[in-house]
């Protein structure tokens, strides 16, 4: 080679380097970097930044992991306790991941966040580390809700549906069935309240948070209402229809049948007051069938669970909130060969049989819930087959807003510090104004 060869390829070479060292430095701290870190072995330790999922009284996520690392001697799970409370948790990982920082490496992440995590570049999209048959083994449906612009953002860890828990012993001993109406709810509920069985009718998800976009979400659809246009580009929330829903949610609770509280309840809090045995019926997801069935609860054995009920008039069940988490890429992650790993094995048989079996939540993994041993183990699973669902409108990227809009109008004609009527214009003016400003 001659010299003046060999020092063309030396600056080829050095130009190179320098461009890797720019790349490198581009991705490292800015948030719009999305740049995967170079994948080399799956081994070493990552951290998965979790909030706990399934029965209070075991935490599944450690059963999980103790699985993950015998199966996989190479890598090691660190858990990061993360918040509870959806809308907490999205701003930790979102003020922490577009600072630039790498403290974990994958991610729980709420069903309703790909949209805006994708347009913020706060997940690593996972097409090219997933062969497109590995998405296969879950429903189409599940696929498209965490896909934005045809990028995978994250994948499918579990499923949460909502279910009405009711009060077995109570119901049998009044001769009352298992009410399919809310109507039907608010008058046994009553009965009971007024025979002393039971101090309260009826506790759900009200405070204002992500929690009661779900819960009204259901009582809307119930009345025949939407939030937001099917396209997602108009507020549509208000309607006769959704007065209905809201007068009703608020006649339960100026009625007693629910406790003036409930306008500060998380699921935590209205799981509480029925596993005391204070409250006759309660609206929550799947896990709490395990927990009210648990040794902790006071009314273990006692508890029953149904689809939700509607309004009158309209065809049986009522709708569920399609609920759960996914596992995302902390785009700044430094050992994505073992986060790959983590996460294909979170989502494949193994794992969600225990998380089935033990975590009491439904997997994500359709031939796992088409087992019949999993079927058998939770009458949720069953139940869940029947169940009607309605998505929130999370596929634009401004849905935190539409949410805000939605959980705070909502939770202030609750509280009764605003009429129905005004707090439907207030929340109509809040998610058009976040359509808007989405550019759409
Ligand atoms: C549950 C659901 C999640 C929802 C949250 C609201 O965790 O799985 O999708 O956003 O409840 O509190």
């Amino acid at each position: 080679m001659s010299i003046r060869a060999s020092r063309t390829l030396l600056s080829l070479a050095a130009a190179t380097a320098l461009l890797a060292t720019a790349a490198a430095c581009s991705s490292s701290g800015g948030k719009s970097s999305t740049a995967p870190s170079a994948t080399g072995p799956a081994k070493g330790t990552i951290t998965w930044y979790a909030n706990q999922f399934g029965p209070t009284g075991t935490d599944v996520r450690k059963t999980l992991i103790t699985a993950f690392e015998k199966a996989n001697p190479g890598i090691t799970v660190k858990l990061q306790q993360a918040p509870s409370d959806s809308d907490a948790f999205r701003s930790a990982v979102t003020t922490q991941i577009s600072g630039g920082s790498s403290s974990f490496d994958v991610y729980n992440g709420d069903v309703i966040w790909p949209a805006q995590f994708g347009q913020a570049k706060l997940a690593l999209p996972l097409d090219s580390y997933f062969p497109a048959d590995y998405w296969k083994s879950f429903s189409p449906g599940l696929v498209d809700s965490l896909t934005y612009k045809n990028q995978k953002m994250a994948a499918p860890l579990f499923t949460d549906n909502a279910f009405l828990f009711y009060r077995k012993d109570l119901l049998q001993k009044a001769h009352l069935p298992v009410p399919t109406t809310w109507e039907q709810l608010k008058s046994e509920a009553q009965q009971l309240q007024k025979s002393g069985a039971v101090k309260y009718g009826f506790a759900g998800q009200w405070a204002s948070y992500e929690g009661l976009t779900c819960d009204w979400t259901e009582f809307a659809a119930d009345a025949g209402a939407q939030n937001v246009s099917s396209d997602g580009t108009k507020s549509t929330i208000n309607s006769a229809q959704a007065n209905k829903a809201l007068t009703f949610m608020r006649g339960l609770i100026s009625s007693g049948v629910a406790p003036s509280a409930i306008t500060s309840f998380q699921e935590q809090q209205s799981e509480t007051l029925f596993t005391q045995g204070q409250v006759a019926f309660l609206r929550n997801w799947t896990y709490a069938y395990a927990d009210s069935n648990s040794s902790s609860s006071s009314v273990n054995g006692k508890v029953g669970i149904a689809t939700l009920p509607t309004f009158q008039g309209q065809s049986a069940p009522g709708y569920s909130a399609t609920g759960g988490w996914n596992l995302y890429i902390n785009p700044h992650s430094k050992n994505v060969s073992a986060d790959v790993a983590f996460i294909k094995w979170m989502t494949g048989a193994d794992a969600q049989k225990i998380l089935a079996t033990q975590g009491g939540e439904i997997p994500t993994v359709a031939s796992v819930l088409a087992d019949p041993s999993v079927q058998s183990a939770n009458p949720a699973y069953p139940i869940a087959a029947k169940n009607k669902l309605q998505a929130r409108p999370s596929n634009v990227a401004a849905y935190a807003q539409v949410s805000q809009g939605i959980y705070s109008n909502i939770n202030a004609a609750l509280s009764g510090s605003a009429t129905p009527s005004s707090a439907l214009a207030a929340a109509d003016k809040a998610i058009s104004s976040a359509l808007n400003n989405s550019g759409l």
